[in-house]
């Protein structure tokens, strides 16, 4: 009996992806990468932007055939989009042939919705349940990292975003759940552990006892044996210097910050509800890099949220020149119903959303190729996480920092640490050669 699983979206979805893998081998069935062979097969869902809805349910509507010549496939949809209000409703409607609909906060049903559909019976429940992660079977995919959720959900609203809508409230793991699963991770010989939530800066804030963010990362930064620490995402409003502090004093806390600015003008910001100033993030910017002299971050920035000028776009350009992002997302705004902004007026044409992205984006690209240049002829540790599938005899591994660099080697050194020099680069991809194994 075999699986499938196409996931849609964040990290935060391949993780709940790794989830269900576990809940699927629990039950007895193999992994299968072509969706025709499945017997059971899992859409995990996004709906961030609407090419992601598109995209999943066009390839929901290719389904259709597959399952009119294998009616005993048992197909599921879950995760963020089928939390969204009226799309379970819609499933049904439009697409019959899907037995299980879950959402994002009752995974730990899926075994009996499965059990339920090969019963010939539709299961549909899109509730909110309290279960621990301690009750998953995990199947992990990305040794040698690891990732670990620390909290749930996010209480932002920014006016662009669905996600304080499909994901609830915030909900934090309890502190000790959390170390011992990094400490069992760190025992099976994870190499890199990355925590995960919508904002891990306010870990904590629901939790009793003095616990927050930063006292999490410093508990897990003293744990013995050569490893790296990272996290994402990062809200600005709530990066403390306590967690600045703390990444400078732990080496082995990655001093990679994904830090999502989303817009580089004061005015965008106030109306998209992220709570902090152009200045504000640029004070925090200077924050980082004093006490990080080397930090690499990243952000997510969005162009043509509704009523955005051509001299807001240009603050933003000019805000990630000054930053020098080492990488970032680049989004055009999508209208999420549901959201304020949503019907806020002055929406922006695409035509014109269209034209920002592309200077966005060249504009990006232009800090990265400097920063890259600047690596040019030094060294840096880097893990090794692997083949590189688009280079023959080629691995790719990170910098602490968090940049991306190619080396010929055989897959053997995945998971150790080695030294590369970086001989050249290619805008955002580094190549180096291995000068030295751990
Ligand atoms: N349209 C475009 N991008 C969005 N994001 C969130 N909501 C939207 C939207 N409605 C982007 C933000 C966020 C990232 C995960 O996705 O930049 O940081
Ligand atoms: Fe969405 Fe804002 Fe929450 Fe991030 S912080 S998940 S952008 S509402």
């Amino acid at each position: 009996m075999k699986y499938f699983i196409h996931t849609y979206g964040c990290q935060m979805n391949i993780h709940d992806s790794e989830k269900i893998a576990g809940i699927l081998e629990n039950m007895g069935y193999v992994n299968c990468d072509d969706v025709s062979q499945a017997d059971v097969a899992v859409f995990n869902t996004c709906c961030i932007r609407e090419t992601a809805e598109k995209k999943i349910y066009g390839h929901l509507g290719a389904l259709k055939k597959i399952k009119r010549d294998r009616p005993d496939m048992t197909v599921v949809v879950c995760g963020c989009m089928s939390q969204q209000d009226g799309v379970a409703e819609k499933i049904r409607e439009s697409y019959p042939f899907v037995d299980v609909v879950l959402g994002t906060g009752n995974l730990n049903l899926l075994q009996q919705a499965i059990e339920t559909a090969q019963n010939r019976k539709k299961f549909s429940n899109i509730e909110f349940l309290q279960y621990r992660e301690e009750d998953f079977p995990q199947s992990r995919t990305s040794y040698p990292n690891a990732w670990v959720n620390i909290n749930y959900g996010c209480n932002n609203f920014c006016t662009y975003c669905i996600v304080p809508y499909v994901r609830g409230r915030e909900r934090s793991r309890p502190f000790g759940d959390v170390i011992a699963e990094v400490n069992k991770l760190l025992a099976e010989g994870y190499k890199e552990i990355t925590l995960l939530g919508q904002n891990v800066n306010s870990y904590g804030h629901d939790l009793d006892g003095n616990v927050s963010f930063a006292s999490l990362l410093r508990e897990i930064g003293k744990s013995e044996g050569k490893f790296r620490l990272r996290f994402m995402t990062s809200h600005p409003k709530d990066l403390s210097d306590d967690v600045i502090d703390a990444i400078s004093e732990y080496p082995n806390i990655c001093n990679n910050i994904h830090l999502p600015v989303q817009s580089g003008s004061t005015e965008i910001l106030r109306r998209m509800n992220r709570r902090y100033t152009r200045d504000d993030y640029l004070a925090l910017i200077d924050k980082i890099y004093a006490k990080l002299p080397d930090a690499g971050i990243t952000t997510d920035i969005m162009v043509g949220f509704p009523g955005e000028t051509e001299r807001d776009f240009e603050d933003t350009l000019d805000l990630v020149r000054r930053v020098k992002y080492s990488s970032a997302f680049c989004f055009v705004y999508s209208r999420r119903k549901g959201t304020p902004a949503y019907s806020m007026e002055d929406q922006i044409p695409y035509s014109v959303k269209k034209e920002r992205i592309t200077r966005l984006i060249s504009c990006q690209n232009e800090v990265t190729k400097q920063i890259s240049a600047t690596m040019v002829g030094k060294r840096y540790e880097v893990l090794a996480e692997g083949a590189n599938p688009s280079y023959p005899d080629t691995m790719c591994g990170r910098t602490e920092s968090g940049r991306l660099v190619n080396f010929k080697y055989d897959a053997s050194l995945t998971g150790r640490f080695v030294t590369v020099y970086i001989e050249r680069a290619s805008s955002a991809t580094l190549w180096g050669s291995v000068v030295e194994e751990e």
